[in-house]
């Protein structure tokens, strides 16, 4: 393969550079467009334009491929907990047991958290929602958690201890966060849980422990939460995690560029498409459970219902972790002994969009996000905090990310337009208009 192409305009011709990925993606280099010709590239949703070259996740949308850091998702859902996929996607490879081990304990060295905090939680509404809590919280937290002055010779950028400092702290306080919005929902006290369990452990502990009960973690329950928060853990330049490289590109701080990514995550055609798809499965239920009737829904263009849970920008045959979902999803309810017939309806939707011709044309399949819910709901999880938990998981994601976009120094993000308002016209006294 060459590695330029020319590309003529008029009469000139400007010769732009090819980048080849280590997995034989072809990237065309602009960079150099603008000052070679004034002009620029236009790609609203950035549909097919490369933000950065990362080595954390590779995914071949057309063959329904994930790995991070070369490992495939389905070993890695099969045979890693959640904290040792945390530790790959950020510092690029498998802990051994003394790395592991070192991790967690600094991580619970930063397991307090502000007393003020809790104050600012106990001063939402009720009705608030977890998002927007945890957004903000996560900011809070910088309050209490200073950053270190930047120094003038941008030290700071590349500085491993800071950054250690940082993504410990965050891996610690956030998950406290999570359990403690869950908890103030459901009028439990709030809780620190037990340093002596593992991070998962004690994530599901301080969710699920109720006041003067011991609390005996269920295995089934841990299985099924390492599973989920694995299968969130990465998925490379998506809304949130772009959200997260461009914040922290302003040199922004880590927590304040996961609380912007927490924000990008919330909307329903992202992260907050799990709690959608069960409310979308619980009307239909209500409505009578027709299918056939919501298939008609999504597929009319004068009704702004879609099957949520369905498409994906970019896996256009499958999405590989929602096969793993799905499996997971039948297994933990016949585990827990939970009949549930929104997974029936949910398989129902399913088959009969995979013979459509509108789904199979447009290549819409299930995502994570079509059977998720369903887990969550027999973990007892509520409908609103489904995309918290997917928040939880995404954490190493976006940390990885900020850490590899500082790590090579990348620009600050600042994406150009092509201008379509008026001209420039005069201004028009108030009694001219
Ligand atoms: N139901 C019905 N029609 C759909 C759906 C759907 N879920 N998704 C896409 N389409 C149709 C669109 O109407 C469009 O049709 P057209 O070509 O006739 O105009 C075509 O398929 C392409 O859809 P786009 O919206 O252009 O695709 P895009 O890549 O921009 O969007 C997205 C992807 C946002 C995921 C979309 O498929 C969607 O809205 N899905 C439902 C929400 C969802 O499940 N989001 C979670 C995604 S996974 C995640 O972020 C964790």
């Amino acid at each position: 393969m060459k590695n330029k192409v020319d590309l003529n305009i008029d009469d000139s011709k400007i010769e732009l550079n090819l980048v080849k990925g280590s997995e034989n993606e072809i990237g065309l280099d602009i960079s150099s467009l603008r000052t070679e010709s004034n002009m620029i590239t236009l790609d609203p949703g950035y549909k097919n334009t490369g933000s950065c070259k990362s080595k954390i996740t590779f995914l071949d949308g057309e063959k329904g491929i994930l790995r991070y850091r070369g490992y495939s998702i389905e070993e890695l859902a099969e045979k890693a907990n959640f904290l040792e996929v945390a530790f790959l996607l950020i510092f690029g490879e498998l802990p051994n047991q003394t790395q592991l081990n070192k991790f967690l304990i600094d991580i619970k060295e930063n397991s307090i958290i502000d007393e003020d905090i809790k104050r600012i939680l106990e001063s939402f509404p009720k009705s608030a929602h977890p998002m927007g809590i945890l957004s903000s919280l996560t900011s809070a937290l910088i309050a209490f958690n200073p950053e270190k002055k930047i120094s003038l010779d941008n030290k700071q950028n590349g500085d491993q201890d800071y950054m250690y400092n940082s993504i410990v702290k965050l891996l610690a306080k956030v998950p406290i966060l999570v359990a403690w919005v869950h908890r103030r929902r459901k009028g439990l006290p709030l809780d620190y849980g037990d340093n002596n369990l593992g991070y998962v452990e004690n994530i599901t502990k301080m969710m699920f422990q109720l006041p003067n009960q011991d609390y005996v973690n269920n295995k089934i329950i841990i299985d099924a939460m390492n599973k989920l928060l694995i299968l969130h853990a990465d998925h490379e330049q998506n809304c949130s995690t772009s959200t997260v490289r461009i914040v922290g590109s302003s040199e922004a701080s880590l927590f304040a560029s996961v609380a912007a990514g927490i924000s990008a995550l919330w909307g329903r055609l992202h992260g907050g498409a799990n709690q959608a798809v069960l409310e979308m499965l619980e009307a239909i239920k209500k409505d009578g459970g027709d299918t056939k009737k919501f298939m008609l829904k999504a597929k009319d263009k004068s009704d702004p219902f879609r099957l949520m849970g369905f498409g994906h920008r970019v896996y256009k045959n499958f999405d590989p972790r929602a096969k793993i979902i799905k499996v997971t999803a039948n297994k933990i309810l016949n585990e827990l002994g939970i009949s549930d017939p929104i997974l029936e309806i949910a398989k129902g939707l399913e088959k009969e969009a995979l013979k459509d011709s509108y789904f199979v044309e447009r290549k819409l399949y299930p995502n994570v996000d079509f059977y998720s819910g369903i887990i969550y709901k027999a973990l007892e999880i509520p409908n609103e905090m489904f995309t918290v938990m997917f928040a939880l998981g995404r954490l190493p994601g976006w940390v990885a990310h900020w850490r590899e976009m500082r790590l090579n120094n990348e620009p600050i993000g600042r994406p150009r337009q092509i201008y379509t308002g008026e001209t420039l016209r005069k201004f028009l006294e108030m009694g001219l208009r």
